[in-house]
């Protein structure tokens, strides 16, 4: 069957029919599939009964997974591969998290704008979550449109920002929410990395902002200057003109490109609904300062 794209907002995000994630894809599709993100930058596949092993098969047609996940208290693990990211309300016997757990903590950072692995050197490609069990109310995820973003700034701001290079750690965009507690071991595995602000968009060959609440830094910049200015753009980015809003429903399969686009999760009722969802991250090819600018 041939794939559907029904456009969900005005500048970026599709539908996707008669695409059957469970079962390796038809010669040409994962293209095809490729085409659509690099022009809609996220794609909604509905209805995909798939399980972690079908999902990881999926993901693997656009490039490699990462290998490891960034979690904190990874000793305590509830799902069977390393490499899912576990982006649930749940501990490793399947019950919800205690209210002062710290990895309930820790994953409050999903509700500041971000891009995935932004503070790892090579960061995230794609990402793809599938919702497993959703709350009955809540819980939505916001997509924010980075392309769209830079090119309504004028041209002016477009030039001071073209160079820039900013530092990107967990570490900052935690402590934006007052976690603080990371161990010796944690603050030398999220140590800061340096991205472009401003990105060349391989597939569109498009511009794009590349922001994050992981930044903490700009280069030679004093830092309330510099997180200042982050904290206008991303002001800018996420007006609702950029942003789709994605109400899960149960068995939805989200894929977004972290090169161009930031993404948060709304609150729920976490002490009371399950939302088990479960995260495949793709690898970009390289660090964003080895990329054509
Ligand atoms: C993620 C993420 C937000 C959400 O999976 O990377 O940030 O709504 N999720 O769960
Ligand atoms: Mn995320």
């Amino acid at each position: 069957m041939a794939l559907r794209f029904t456009p969900l907002h005005p500048v970026f995000a599709a539908e996707v029919e008669g695409a059957d994630l469970r079962v390796p894809l038809p010669p040409g599709e994962a293209a095809e599939i490729e085409a659509a993100m690099d022009r809609f930058a996220v794609l909604v596949f509905p209805d995909q009964r798939i399980d972690d092993d079908a999902q990881m098969a999926f993901g693997l047609n656009f490039g490699p997974m990462e290998a490891e996940t960034a979690a904190v208290d990874t000793h305590k693990q509830r799902l069977a591969d390393a490499r899912m990211n576990d982006i649930s309300n749940l501990d490793e016997n399947g019950r919800l998290l205690e209210a002062d757990d710290r990895r309930r903590m820790f994953n409050l950072g999903n509700r500041l704008w971000h891009s995935d692995s932004s503070f790892k050197a090579t960061p995230a490609k794609y990402s793809l979550l599938h919702g497993r069990a959703v709350p009955p109310e809540g819980g939505e995820t916001e997509f924010a449109d980075m392309r769209a973003a830079w090119d309504a700034l004028p041209a002016r701001e477009q030039a001071r920002l073209a160079d820039l290079v900013c530092e990107h750690s967990l570490l900052f965009s935690r402590a934006m929410l007052g976690f603080t507690e990371f161990t010796e071991a944690e603050r030398v595995k999220f140590a800061p990395v340096p991205q472009r602000l401003v990105r060349r968009h391989l597939g569109s060959g498009r511009r794009s902002l590349y922001l994050s609440s992981h930044i903490g830094r700009i280069r030679d910049w004093l830092t309330p200057e510099a997180l200042a200015l982050v904290r206008d753009l991303v002001e800018h980015a996420t007006q609702p003109a950029f942003v789709y809003r994605h109400s899960w429903r149960p068995f939805d399969l989200v894929m977004w490109d972290n090169r161009c686009t930031m993404h948060r999760g709304r609150p729920f009722a976490d002490r009371e609904h399950r939302r088990d969802m479960r995260r495949v991250t793709l690898m970009d090819a390289r660090p964003t300062l080895e990329q054509a600018a």
